[in-house]
């Protein structure tokens, strides 16, 4: 059968889809760009906002109309929508089957079920049959992504992902490291490690085995030139990671550490438990023995009991880190969870507006502010690929993304380019100025 995937959400979810289309492939069916030249169409969701729950509802009306031209076109709904709405969706007419993040597994099984006729509902918890040796579809053949936790057990009070997710649960080190050997073996040179909270990796195995000696051991993979990792929880950052990271420029000095507000009361109330001074003081210790830590967070706006004085705070703080790159949102009350329940969405929807803008245009002052210093200067980057208009783009240790011309030969080479003109968001190289490097 052809299938056409469409992904939202984070990118444990395009890893997710990844390995269903993996399994799918295996199991001799074809992958597909196009809904209306697809058997079947699986949708992967989010449910983090409101906003991006909205995107399947919306997905879903445009898929009962291709339905009705092609009434055999069977449709799946996978992801945390689905984990959160269950028979809801089901129950709709144009879905045929429904299934949770723990069930992927079970993809061509579903398939066939689906292909029969059945309308059904899968939430069953089949994570350990994936392993290194499961297939996976990459879109792009240098940089891969590799899910090492599943779950989260922060329950910050705002969050609906441990309610999707389920617990953590942490692959088997060995199991990863095979995993990274197949694809350096492949031609992989770079490798993202993903968790909602990486630094939790291990900690749910009793048997030692963290994310500082993951990347320790994964560096003695030569191949992999690059390893990232995603998303650091403030609390659990650790000090052995930060020397890890410090002892080798082929670990990413990117580190995304959400600090989602900037006021001590708000943060209690988020149960994200740390205060605005530990984290500063992580901070200035990433900062000490990581120079060129490129540090980026997430910030939520307009949570319940967020004033004026609450918002300013984080503000100062945006001011005063200066971040590389900031996510800002505006708070969503999710079904479910703590804030959702106990407290009331009392910041209107106007002033959450008002106060994303003013973080939005403040963050772009201070990247383009951080971007101006980058330039005539000649930095290191590994290309990537190609953009639309046939420019070539790669990107620093630190993420930093630099856009230039040259021959399609060079991707996946790493080269030091010179940068001529800069906006808020990539840099872009002087023409025909680059050397390659090693
Ligand atoms: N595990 C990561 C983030 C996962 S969700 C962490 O702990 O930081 C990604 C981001 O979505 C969060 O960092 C938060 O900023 C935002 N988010 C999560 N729930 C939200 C909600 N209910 N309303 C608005 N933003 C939300
Ligand atoms: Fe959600 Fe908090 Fe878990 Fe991140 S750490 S996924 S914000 S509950
Ligand atoms: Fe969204 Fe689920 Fe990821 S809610 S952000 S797809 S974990």
């Amino acid at each position: 059968m052809k299938i056409a995937f469409k992904t939202y959400g984070c990118q444990m979810n395009v890893n997710d889809t990844e390995t269903m289309a993996g399994l799918l492939i295996e199991a001799g069916h074809e992958i597909v760009e196009k809904e209306e030249e697809a058997d079947v169409v699986i949708v992967n969701t989010c449910a983090v906002r409101e906003k991006a729950e909205k995107k399947l509802y919306g997905k879903l009306g445009r898929l009962k109309a291709l339905k009705k031209r092609n009434k055999t076109l069977i449709v799946g709904v996978a992801g945390c929508v689905a984990e959160k709405e269950k028979e809801k969706l089901l129950n709709r007419d144009e879905v045929n089957f429904v299934i949770g993040t723990r069930s992927i597994a079970k993809i061509p099984e579903f398939l066939e079920r689906a292909a029969k006729g059945e309308k059904f509902l899968e939430m069953s918890d089949y994570l350990d049959e994936i392993n290194w040796s499961t297939p996976r579809y990459h879109t792009n053949n240098h940089h891969a992504w590799v899910t090492i936790i599943y779950g989260c057990n922060k329950f910050c009070s705002y969050c609906i992902v441990p309610y999707t997710r389920g617990r953590e649960k942490s692959r088997p080190m060995d199991d990863i490291l095979q995993e990274v050997r197949t694809l350096a073996n492949k031609g992989y040179r770079e490798i993202t490690y993903l968790g909602q909270n990486v630094d939790s990796y291990g900690k749910d195995r009793n048997d030692g085995s963290n994310l500082a000696t993951l990347i320790r051991k994964t560096l003695e993979i030569p191949e992999m030139d690059r390893i990232w990792y995603l998303t650091s929880y403030p609390k659990d950052f650790s000090d052995e990671l930060i020397e890890v990271i410090a002892s080798s420029d082929r670990v990413s000095r990117s580190i995304h550490l959400p600090i989602q507000s900037g006021s001590d009361k708000i943060l209690k109330a988020m149960n994200r438990g740390y205060t605005k001074g530990e984290y500063l003081k992580l901070i200035e210790k990433i900062k000490t023995k990581i120079p060129d830590a490129s540090i980026s967070t997430d910030i939520i706006v307009g949570f319940p009991g967020e004033t004026e004085e609450d918002y300013l705070e984080t503000k100062e703080l945006l001011e005063s880190i200066r971040y590389e790159r900031v996510n800002l949102a505006m708070y969503s009350p999710r079904e479910g969870t703590v804030s959702a329940k106990y407290f009331k969405d009392d910041v209107s929807h106007e002033i959450k507006v008002k106060r994303l803008n003013e973080l939005l245009e403040l963050q772009k002052r201070i990247n383009r502010e951080i971007n101006e210093a980058y330039k005539a200067k000649e930095l290191p980057i590994i290309v990537e690929g190609t953009l639309k208009d046939g420019k070539l783009y790669g990107r620093t240790i630190n993420n930093k993304i630099v856009i230039f011309e040259g021959p399609k030969e060079l991707i996946g080479q790493k080269l030091s380019v010179k940068i001529g003109t800069v906006t808020a968001g990539p840099l872009y190289g002087a023409v025909e100025n680059h050397s390659v490097i090693d």
